[in-house]
Formats: C-alpha cells, structure tokens, sequence
C-alpha cells in the first residue's frame, strides 16, 4: 500500500523507496499519514496528536533529473555507437578528448577507465617506481594514495588546512627529501587545493604536481579550471561526480606533449603501434559508449555547474546560525560541490537523526589514509586531518535540488543538531 501510494506520487526508485522506508513501515500503517509530492521528491507527513513529524524521501545523488532532460541525446549518442559499432576508441572518443581539452583549456586530454587508472597512468608517465616518494594528503579516498602504493612508491602525507580540507602548502617543504618525485594534492569536496602556493614549493625543488581533480570538474582556481593548473590534472567520471557517465572512467588532462604521447601508449599495454610493446602499460581506455553518454552530459554540464555553485552557495547562506561548519570557498575560486560537506559534533547522532527524517548522509572519510590496513604508516599522526575525520559529514546535493528539497535539508538539520 505504501509503494502503490508512492508509485501515484511519481517517486523514481523503488529500490531506494523501499530502503528508506523500511525501518518506519510499522509505523506508517498505524499512523495517520499522508503523501505529498515536493518537487522531485516526496514528503510525507506523519500526525501523532498534535505533533507533526516530517520524513522525506531524498536522494543522495539524483541522476534521474538529469537523465531525463538529456534523454532524446542519449539515445541518439548510444544508437549512434550501436550503429558504428567501434566499441573500443570510437570516434567519440576523440570528439570527448577535443571537448574536454578546451573546456579545462590545456592542449591534451585522454579519457580514460577510471579515476584511479588516470593517477596511475599519470605517476607511470613521471617514472615512479619503488623507493621513491609521493607528497599527499591523508584526507582523501582511498585511490589518492593506493596508485602510489602499486607502484611501490610510498605515500608521504602532509596535514590538510583547516579551512579548505586540501593539503596545505605550509606543511609540503619539510615533508621533502631526496627521494620525492611528485606532489600530489587533491581538490577535495568541489574546491582546488592552493595550486599557486603548492606550485612555488614544487617548483623550488623541481618536482612535478599532479592534480586529482576527481570531486572538483568544472571548479575555477583564479578564473582558471580544475584540471589545467598543473602538469598533470586527473578527473574521475564515476556517476556520482560532478561530471559522470554510466559506468566507470575518467580523464587525463596535460599540457606536455611528450607526458601526452606517452600517457596513450601506456593506456593501450604500452604499444604505439599494434602488437609492439615499448613499455609496460594497462589497459586504460575508456568505452565508447561511456565516451558517447559523457557527450550528452557535456551539453548540459556548464549550466549545472552554474547551479551547483548557486545552490551550495544558497545552502551554506540557510545554514547559518546552525550548530555546524559550513563550507569555505577561498577567495578566487569556485567549487562544484562534488560533496556538500559539513562538521558536525556528534556526528553518529546526526547522521541517526537525519537517516530517521529520511535524509540520506554519507562520511567522506572516516579514516585518514594512513590509517587504513592496506596503507598503515602507524607513526604518522596528522592533528587537522584526524579532526575531521571525526566530524565531516556529506548531505545529499545535486545541480537538481529544488526549493522544496533545500528547505527539508535545511528543516533536517536544524532537527538534527538541535536534538544530537
Ligand atoms: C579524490 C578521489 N580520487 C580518486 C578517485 C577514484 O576515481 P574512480 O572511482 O573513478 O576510480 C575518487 C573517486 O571517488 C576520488 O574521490
């Protein structure tokens, strides 16, 4: 009775529907309770006496509303590959390559199978191998520093600032020694780390930076984009990110063209010509259909960049007066908000509270990456990094949030914390 009441309201994902709504079934067959459609959601009201209580059905990530508006254009794109049938390195492929690179504004760009596969192609391309080091930051996904770990490298971790949550330049100089080849910072949650700050540190010492611009897409540092600021920029096209197809891929962006011509062999097994292999590569291509899909979300992908950066902003403005840290957006940049991400205290409480409203909540990242089993380097302790691996918290945040969604984020969180 409750799907079926549900189905009539237009609510998307059965799945997700009934997920959310299992732990409260009980309660809203003996409640008396009512649906009502909000926007691309739904809320509805349960009324116990004379206390009203809200539980809403939000996604975390809605991709539905996108795919809808470019709906016509997928199928054309898809049909067209069906048609052609070069599966592998299509034509969009290269006519992906050409968009992206004159979007980021660098010469060369090669799409790729993952995010995590264009780091490890990027630090292949440097020459990284055993011994040598790589400055990062603790703070981040799991991939950031498990490619420098594959190629038997090791993860050199530099305290994150407190305000932007990237790797902070103050720390980078004493954390070099003979043995470091490249620093790799992250742009964590939509914002660019302090590229012109770590640039100058870089430069001092000769070494390279590699961005890994896989939460930041379509972000500006000082009116430039994410991806561009340094020798090497690496996005993720995962479909929960800014930008993201319908499967797994991501991207190369460079603006040296002999970094370029070796990135291409080593993402087909290290061959430039078929069947000789120069050197050891892997398999890094990206599908043509995923290639074809990234097309189509390109159309639209500035004006929901616009709208990300709007909505964030008009998020934090709400939340003011909240027990909570919103984001900061440094002077001169721009995020996208890969994450809308909070600091909480009591964070477990939160998130329970929120879970029983119906707001989904995620931890990017409950544990610095030295922490991790598979990358412990147990004498590292890193104060900023440890705080807010306690206390972040992400809410659900999409370019197709609606005033209705806005106002149950911000009604949700005032609950929250109120009663955490
Ligand atoms: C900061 C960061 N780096 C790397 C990756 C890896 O990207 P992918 O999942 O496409 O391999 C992710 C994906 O979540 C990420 O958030």
């Amino acid at each position: 009775m409750v799907e079926h009441d549900l189905a009539k309201v237009g609510v998307a994902s059965s799945s997700l529907v009934s997920r959310s709504i299992s732990p409260c079934r009980g309660h809203l067959r003996t409640l008396n309770s009512s649906f009502q459609p909000q926007g691309n959601g739904v809320a509805v009201v349960l009324t116990i006496a004379s206390a009203t209580r809200h539980f809403y059905f939000m996604q975390f990530i809605d991709l539905k509303a996108q795919q809808a508006r470019i709906r016509a254009s997928l199928d054309r794109r898809i049909a067209a590959v069906l048609d052609h049938g070069q599966y592998i390195l299509g034509p969009e492929n290269q006519a992906l390559e050409e968009q992206l690179a004159a979007f980021v504004g660098v010469p060369h760009c090669l799409v790729v199978s993952s995010g995590t596969d264009a780091l490890l192609m990027a630090l292949m391309a440097l020459g990284i191998g055993p011994g040598e080091e790589i400055i990062t930051t603790g703070f981040s996904f799991f991939a950031t520093a498990e490619v420098i770990a594959l190629l038997g490298a090791r993860p050199i971790y530099v305290d994150v600032d407190p305000r932007t949550y990237n790797l902070d330049p103050a720390g980078i100089s004493a954390a070099i020694t003979p043995r470091t080849r490249a620093i790799l910072p992250v742009s964590l949650y939509g914002q660019c780390a302090d590229f012109a700050a770590i640039q100058a540190v870089a430069d001092r010492h000769g070494l390279p930076v590699i961005e890994d611009g896989a939460q930041s897409f379509g972000a500006t540092y000082h009116g430039r984009r994410s991806c561009g600021l340094t020798r090497l920029g690496c996005t993720s096209f995962f479909p929960a990110k800014p930008l993201g197809c319908y499967g797994d891929g991501g991207a190369i962006f460079t603006t040296d063209a002999g970094l370029a011509d070796n990135l291409r062999s080593i993402r087909n097994h290290g061959q430039s010509v078929r069947y000789r292999h120069e050197r050891l590569g892997i398999n890094g291509r990206l599908d043509t259909l995923q290639a074809a899909v990234l097309l189509a979300k390109l159309e639209i992908f500035e004006e929901e960049v616009e709208r990300r950066m709007a909505l964030g902003a008009a998020f934090s403005e709400r939340l003011q007066g909240l027990p909570v840290v919103t984001p900061w957006i440094a002077p001169h940049q721009t995020s996208v908000y890969g994450q809308y991400t909070l600091q909480v205290d009591h964070r477990e409480s939160v998130q329970t509270r929120l879970s029983a409203l119906g707001i989904p909540t995620a931890v990017h990242y409950p544990i610095p990456l030295y922490r991790q089993q598979a990358l412990l380097q147990p004498e590292v302790s890193l104060p900023v990094t440890e705080d807010l691996a306690k206390r972040v918290l992400s809410l659900p945040f999409h370019p197709y949030l609606t005033a209705d969604n806005l106002d149950q984020l911000v009604a949700g969180v005032a609950e929250a914390t109120q009663t955490a």
